[in-house]
C-alpha cells in the first residue's frame, strides 16, 4: 500500500485534530469524513474541499479504499462502531476510553486478534513528552521503589452527557499510571457527585491499589474552573512530577525522601527516621505534538502488525479500572476488586 487511506469517524470537537494529524503525515491520507451532522461535514468540506463526506458510518466500512478508520465519537458508540470496523477488516484507532464496559472491551480485543487487525486506543497521554520522561525516569530506577502515584485533572468542561468525569478524564490518568505501573490496580476504591444530570459524576475522587503495594489517587473534575493536569511520583529513593500547563518544564525530578531504618540499643528497637533534601532538576523534554506522535505509532503498528503501546489488552485494563470505579462509587465508595 502506498498511500494509507483514512476515513475518521466524527468530527465534533476532537475529530477535527485526527484530520488535520494524519492529513498533514507523510504517507497518509483523510479520504473520508463521516459525522451525522451535516453542519460539521459543510465546516469539513470547506476546509478540505474534495473530501468525501457522509452521514453513515457504514460507508467508510464498505469501501475498500478506505484502509482504517479513526473513531472520534462519543464514548457510548464506540463499541459498536469499533466491532463493525472489525468485522469489516479495518484498523482502528479509537478514541479513549475504548468503550463503556470491561465485557465489551474484552470483546474488541479479542476480535481484532482474531481478525488481524489494528486495534488502539487514543490514549494520547502516553504519547506526552513530558509523560515519557516521567515513565524513563522510573525505568531508571532514579526514584526507587514507587510508594504513590497522584493525579489532578480538572478543567471547566467540556461536560458529557454519555459518560461521567473518570471515563472522559480519569481515563488518562489511569492509562498513565497503569502504563507506568506495568499493570491495572487490582482494587478500586471511587466516589463521586452529580450536579448536573443526574448519575453522571461531574467530579470523583478515585484511589487505586497496584500489585507491588503502589497506591493511585485521581481527582478529575469538569466543574472546576482552573485547568489543571498535574502528577505526583513519589518513590523509596525520590519523586518526580509533572505539570502538563508547563510547556517548557513539565517534569520535575526531586532529590528528596525520607528513609526508616530499624535500629536497636540497650532499651529495645526503634525507628530511626532520616530524610534528606537535596537537588531539583529540570529535565529536558522534547515538544513534540503528543497526537502526531500517536498517529505515526499508529502507522507503524499497521506497518508492522504490532501495537506498541494503548493495544486492546492494555485499553481492556483501563477499561475494567472504569467498570471498577463506576461500581464502587454506587455502592458508596466500598472497594471492588478488578476482575471480580
Ligand atoms: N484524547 C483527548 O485528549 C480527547 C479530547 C477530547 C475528546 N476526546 C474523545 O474523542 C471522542 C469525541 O469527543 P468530542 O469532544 O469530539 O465529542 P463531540 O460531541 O464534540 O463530537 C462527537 C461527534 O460525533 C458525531 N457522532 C455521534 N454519533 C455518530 C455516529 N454514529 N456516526 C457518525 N458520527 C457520530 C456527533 O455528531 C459529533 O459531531 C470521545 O471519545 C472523547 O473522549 C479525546
Amino acid at each position: 500500500m502506498d498511500t494509507l487511506n483514512l476515513a475518521v469517524i466524527g468530527a465534533g470537537y476532537w475529530g477535527p485534530n485526527h484530520i488535520r494529524t494524519f492529513s498533514n503525515l507523510s504517507g497518509c491520507a483523510v479520504s473520508t469524513v463521516i459525522d451525522l451532522d451535516n453542519g460539521r461535514l459543510e465546516r469539513i468540506k470547506a476546509m478540505y474541499p474534495g473530501m468525501n463526506c457522509s452521514t453513515d458510518y457504514r460507508q467508510a466500512l464498505g469501501d475498500p479504499k478506505v484502509h482504517a478508520l479513526v473513531v472520534s465519537t462519543p464514548t457510548s458508540t464506540h463499541y459498536a462502531i469499533a466491532k463493525e470496523a472489525i468485522l469489516a477488516g479495518k484498523h482502528i484507532l479509537c478514541e479513549k476510553p475504548l468503550c463503556e464496559t470491561a465485557a465489551q472491551a474484552a470483546d474488541l480485543a479479542a476480535l481484532a486478534a482474531e481478525h488481524h487487525v489494528v486495534l488502539m486506543t487514543g490514549h494520547v497521554f502516553l504519547f506526552n513528552a513530558g509523560i515519557l520522561k516521567l515513565k524513563e525516569v522510573v525505568d531508571a530506577g532514579t526514584l526507587g521503589r514507587l510508594q504513590y502515584l497522584s493525579a489532578v485533572r480538572t478543567n471547566l468542561g467540556p461536560i458529557r452527557s454519555d459518560v461521567n468525569a473518570a471515563y472522559d478524564l480519569a481515563t488518562h490518568d489511569i492509562s498513565v499510571f497503569n502504563w507506568i505501573l506495568g499493570s491495572a490496580p487490582e482494587t478500586v476504591s471511587a466516589t463521586g457527585a452529580s450536579f448536573i444530570r443526574p448519575g453522571v459524576e461531574d467530579v470523583v475522587f478515585i484511589t487505586l491499589k497496584y500489585p507491588g503495594g503502589a497506591i493511585g489517587s485521581i481527582n478529575a473534575s469538569w466543574l472546576d474552573p482552573k485547568k489543571v493536569r498535574q502528577m505526583t511520583v513519589v518513590g523509596n529513593k525520590g519523586m518526580a512530577t509533572w505539570d502538563d500547563m508547563q510547556p517548557a518544564t513539565p517534569v520535575a525530578i526531586y532529590d528528596k525522601g525520607v528513609n526508616v531504618t530499624q535500629e536497636y540499643n540497650d532499651y529495645g528497637e526503634f525507628l530511626r527516621l532520616s530524610m534528606w533534601d537535596g537537588d531539583v532538576r529540570l529535565p529536558k523534554v522534547r515538544t513534540d505534538e503528543p497526537l502526531k506522535v500517536q498517529a505515526q505509532e499508529f502507522v507503524k503498528a499497521i506497518q508492522s502488525g504490532i501495537v506498541a503501546k494503548s493495544d486492546g489488552v492494555f485499553s481492556l485494563g483501563v477499561v475494567q479500572t472504569l467498570d471498577a470505579i463506576t461500581a464502587s462509587m454506587r455502592l458508596g465508595g466500598s472497594p471492588i476488586v478488578i476482575g471480580s
